[in-house]
């Protein structure tokens, strides 16, 4: 966070970022929580950076921050740049001295912060050993830290510039980064960069901007060095790049050089209550703030690079980042599903008329429909979303449909071809794994489809065309509200897909119509929330809790069993009622809870042979079905009678029960619903 002629007090920037850190919590939290905070005003008194780490939550970081009893809070700053981070471990465990920012030395002269992996640490961490350098983490950052130092200690001229240093620094990384660096060098100057990870940066100011489109300027550079490992020595070999110029019109400014503040983040919601006027960086832009100016740098790579960056005006709106009246996130998001599926229709779905328009896959529809077969690829719940809807899609576009796990996709070099059509689901937009199976498609010539949740994410501006499923921003880690709304963002593609079929006419219009009511029945399986409270009483101490069923519902015994373990921390797995007799059936007893999903739909009879087998090995079926089926009745333990829609939509209806029952079983367990341990919103790691 920089502020330029904003004068605030040492207390405003702290909390300034300690509110930033807690509204990213969400994204990835499970270790040493920490901030950085330094003290350089713009009259350079206090040149130096202190740092504050804590392990722990962002909580504890913001006690630890008042308990530096040297740090006069209400000190006040005009100009003042400090930064923060939360950090999700990945080399190095969980502690204050891995938390970053990473230092280059104990005076720390550089510090930086970093959101990724740099895959090739090991190899620079050796090179700068051999120089001299001491490393005290297990982090693969603190070699960022370093690199940076030892660029700055054999630099050939005494006044390189930062981002100068920076573009020198990002040539050595291999891996994906988002890095924010400060250094005492270069007091009052912010230099960010990013590579694979995202950022994004914030703009406020009460005065005019100098331009709407930051232009990028480019550095000429002879060719990327060797990557270490190969001769790091390189490092001070390449062509020195050529930074024009900054004037105001190479740089954002305020005009007349009035006050204005940056907010860089990797996430909209880390800023969204100061500005909505934000730029995303491509990967390897350099940003570089100084003196109430901000400027992007790249080296050239292709003659087609986008010449600037626009300022866009983001719609998010504070009050959706935030709880309410719900006791978690999860919970709020859940029971926003009524509204959430809704706007996910809005200004598409026409029910007058029973057409459906995606503006934005209209332009490629002709191509798409021209297509060899359709590749529909996610991580977690979003692959569950393409599971969910394989067969309608099957079924309305008359084309083949293979669902993947991205990263099985890629480990499996899945042959791709030129007149393949891939999606690419994603509540985030950031998930490196599908990310890369992004690139690797785009590589082989497929047309590229987004379907996310996140406006200016990687993804969605990475593909050729996609669907924003407009469910509103999701912070609770389990993923409840995106679900439903991929899901109908995928039957809405098939719906506008089969618009000419004269075939499927009368088919279109029955799901349409139950796309119509599913808002109200939504709110009808959510009036059963006592009625699964009450269950999770019953089951809330078992360690395994299986959940059964097939065909269109199959995708909702993964999606269920995925959010039972992931809050519940028990054993939890979604099983095809199909393979029941080829291994499961042995886990049948008395004991052992199993939830079965039988819906009315073409797989009914062949559930109720699975509800047989189970109950003649004494199995004490949970059923979720229908509130018209008489038969399931007959067998259950215990029954959640759901509301019925068209076949193929109502996985968005009995996805729901088990949204509640993981919750309530993991408030029940004691656990931190919204903060499950070990995993992280936005897994921007391979
Ligand atoms: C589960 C969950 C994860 C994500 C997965 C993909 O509740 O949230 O399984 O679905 O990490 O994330 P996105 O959709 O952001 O690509």
């Amino acid at each position: 966070y920089m502020n330029y002629r904003v004068p605030r007090t040492r207390k405003e920037i702290f909390e300034t970022l300690v509110k930033g850190l807690q509204r990213l919590e969400y994204r990835g939290y499970d270790s040493a929580e920490k901030g950085e905070i330094d003290g350089n005003n713009n009259e350079d008194k206090e040149r130096h950076i202190r740092l504050v780490k804590k392990r722990g939550k962002v909580k504890a970081l913001d006690e630890e921050l008042y308990k530096q009893d040297s740090m006069d809070l209400e000190v006040e700053f005009e100009t003042h740049f400090g930064i923060a981070h939360t950090r999700w471990a990945t080399h190095g465990a969980p502690s204050a001295v891995n938390s970053h920012p990473q230092r280059s030395d104990r005076g720390n002269e550089f510090v930086v912060i970093h959101n990724g992996i740099i895959t090739n640490y090991k190899d620079l961490r050796k090179f700068l050993e051999s120089k001299g350098y001491e490393f005290e983490s297990e982090t693969d950052t603190e070699t960022i830290a370093k690199l940076i130092k030892y660029v700055f200690d054999n630099r050939e001229i005494e006044d390189i510039t930062f981002s100068t240093l920076v573009e020198r620094v990002i040539q050595q990384l291999e891996g994906a980064f988002a890095l924010v660096f400060k250094s005492i060098h270069y007091p009052g100057e912010a230099v960010a960069t990013r590579r694979g990870s995202p950022l994004l940066i914030g703009v406020r100011s009460e005065y005019k901007l100098s331009t709407e489109q930051v232009p990028v300027l480019y550095m000429t550079c002879k060719s990327r060095s060797p990557a270490p490992g190969g001769n790091i020595e390189s490092v001070n070999n390449i062509r020195k790049p050529r930074v024009q110029r900054l004037d105001s019109s190479t740089c954002l400014q305020a005009v007349g050089n009035k006050a204005v503040e940056f907010f860089f983040a990797s996430d909209a919601s880390a800023i969204i209550e100061h500005t909505n006027r934000v730029i995303f960086l491509e990967d390897d832009d350099i940003a570089a703030a100084a003196g109430g100016k901000l400027s992007i740098h790249r080296v050239k790579r292709s003659a087609s690079d986008d010449p600037s960056r626009a300022i866009q005006t983001l719609q998010m709106e504070l009050q959706q980042i935030m709880k309410g009246n719900f006791s978690a996130f999860m919970q709020k998001e859940i029971f926003e599903q009524p509204e959430s599926v809704f706007n996910t229709m809005r200004g598409r779905v026409n029910f007058e008329t029973s057409t459906v328009l995606l503006g934005g896959l209209k332009a490629h529809l002709k191509e798409i429909r021209r297509c060899r077969r359709l590749i529909v690829i996610g991580c977690g719940t979003s692959y569950h979303a393409a599971v969910a809807t394989r067969q309608v899609l099957e079924e309305l576009t008359e084309l083949p449909v293979m669902v993947e796990l991205a990263s099985d996709f890629l480990d499996r070099n899945t042959p791709v071809f030129r007149d393949d059509v891939c999606f690419f689901i994603s509540q985030s937009g950031e998930t490196a794994d599908t990310l890369l199976a992004l690139r690797y498609c785009k590589d082989r010539g497929a047309l590229t489809v987004g379907v996310t949740n996140t406006v200016g994410s990687s993804i969605s501006r990475e593909t050729d065309c996609g669907v924003h499923i407009n469910a509103g921003p999701e912070v609770g880690v389990a993923s409840t509200k995106a679900y439903t709304s991929q899901f109908i963002s995928l039957v809405m593609f098939g719906l506008m897909m089969s618009e000419d079929r004269v075939s499927l006419q009368d088919r279109r219009r029955e799901i349409i119509r139950g796309l119509q009511s599913l808002p109200e029945l939504i709110k009808e399986v959510l009036s059963l929330d006592q009625k699964i409270h009450d269950l999770a009483l019953e089951l809330y101490t078992q360690r395994s809790l299986l959940v059964m069923g097939r065909g269109y519902n199959y995708a909702t015994c993964l999606e269920g069993a995925l959010k039972i373990k992931e809050i519940t921390y028990m054993h939890s797995e979604g099983i095809l009622a199909g393979e029941l007799k080829h291994g499961p059936l042995a886990l049948i007893d008395k004991q052992m809870p199993i939830i079965m999903v039988i819906m009315k739909d073409p797989c009914f009879a062949k559930c109720q042979n699975a509800l047989q087998q189970i109950t003649a090995r004494q199995g004490r079926p949970i059923i979720l079905c229908s509130k018209d089926d008489t038969e399931s009745s007959k067998f259950a333990y215990k029954m959640i009678e759901l509301p019925p829609t068209v076949d193929c939509l109502q996985g968005i209806l009995s996805v729901i029960p088990l949204q509640l029952l993981s919750f309530h079983l993991a408030v029940l367990r004691g656990y931190d619903v919204d903060f499950p341990r070990n995993l992280a919103k936005s897994v921007t790691v391979e």
